[in-house]
Formats: C-alpha cells, structure tokens, sequence
C-alpha cells in the first residue's frame, strides 16, 4: 500500500479504460489532471457522479484538466454502465473509466480503506499539475456524493497559486479578492498586481483576484 502526499509525483500506471489503454502520465501530457474512484459500477450514486462530471467536460476542458474515473469493475461492465449513465443522466460520458480489476491503480493511489470496504474503493480524488505532482487530496465515504462545483473552485485555486502567485482565502468563490501569498513582501505588491491591494495586517494582504479583465 503507497501512502501520496501532497507534492509527490503521482504514480504512473498503464490501464485498460472505456476509451482504450492508456499510459496515465503520457496521457495527462500538459495538462492538469483529476484522477476519481467509485466503490463499483452500477451504484447510484456513483451514477449521479458520471453524469455530473460528462456535463462538467467544458468546464474541465477550459482549465485545461483531464478527467479520469476508476473502478476495479472490468471493462464490460464499464461498457453496459455507461449505457446506463447516458440514459438516466441525460448525458454522454466523455472521459475515460479506468478498469482496474487488478487493483493496480486503486493500490497505487491508496484508494481501498480495508476498515470502509475490504473489496471496493472509497470516494478518493487526487488532482495532479502538468509537472506531475499532486497538488490536492479528498477522501469522501461511499454514501456521499462528491460537490464538483467544490472541485472547479480548488482547481481555480490551485492555479491562481501556480499562475499568479495569490491564494484565496475562506469560501473564496471567483471573483472575489485573493490573498498575496507571504512570500511576496509587502513593499514588491505593486510590481506583481497592478490592481492595488489592501493591507489588512502586515501578514494579510489581499488584491483583486489577477486572472480578471
Ligand atoms: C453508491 O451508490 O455507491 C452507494 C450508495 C450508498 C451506500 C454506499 C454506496
């Protein structure tokens, strides 16, 4: 069982998918990455989940992420389930489920909690930047449906971070003013943010959010 932190290399693995074999770190190329188990296939609320995310692509697509699911159902199953996805969810899936009958992957990404499943994986999601790197963990329960609009708002986040050197504060949603990371002293502000900034406390400062005309 591998233990991933935040900042480690995501672990590269060949898997069969609904959309082919793919090699995870070849296949990322430049983009960001969302990697998402499902206990199983032909679960409910896992069906919601698909679903949502297949509507999500663009929003995915305009943050340059790809999405990849996971279950250690094979892919038949896959097959006959997505069929069912696209009917009750009113949607095509658009992304690839990993068929990881081997555990492989699930064993790789920790996805299988002994104590909640001994067969199945939990609700894990692991967002990964174009260097590779895991750039953010969730682990939710089985009966819980994930909030994807949570998702997209820590990918906005995540690359505000990476892009414009701000963080964001508390229920930050976009659009609202983001927090200059400490790194950058107060004095060089007006050289990376021509928006202005507020000095809140000489450790809280904030400033327009960077990425908005
Ligand atoms: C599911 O849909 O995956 C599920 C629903 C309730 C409890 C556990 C799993």
């Amino acid at each position: 069982m591998a233990t991933i932190r935040l900042g480690d290399v995501a672990p590269d693995f060949k898997a069969q998918t609904s959309e082919g074999e793919i090699q995870f770190h070849d296949w990322l190329g430049d983009s960001w990455g969302v990697l998402f188990s499902h206990p199983a296939d032909y679960t409910p609320v896992c069906t919601t989940e698909l679903g949502t995310v297949a509507k999500y692509k663009p929003e995915f697509d305009k943050r340059n992420v790809k999405v990849a699911a996971l279950s250690v159902d094979g892919l038949e199953s896959h097959k006959g389930w997505i069929s069912d996805i696209n009917e009750t969810q009113n949607t095509t899936v658009n992304f690839p489920i990993i068929a990881d009958e081997d555990r492989t992957v699930s064993e790789l990404y920790d996805m299988i909690h002994p104590n909640a499943s001994e067969k199945a994986t939990v609700r894990s999601v692991f967002v990964i930047d174009p260097a590779k790197k895991v750039k953010l963990i969730i682990t939710y329960p089985a009966s819980t449906g994930r909030n994807f609009d949570e998702l997209i708002r820590v990918i906005d986040s995540l690359q505000l971070t990476a892009y414009h050197q701000v963080a964001t504060p508390a229920n930050w949603q976009n659009g609202d003013d983001c927090v200059v990371v400490p790194s950058i002293s107060t004095e060089d502000i007006p050289k990376h943010f021509s928006k202005g900034y507020k000095e809140i406390k000489p450790y809280l400062r904030t400033t327009p959010q960077p990425n908005l005309n």
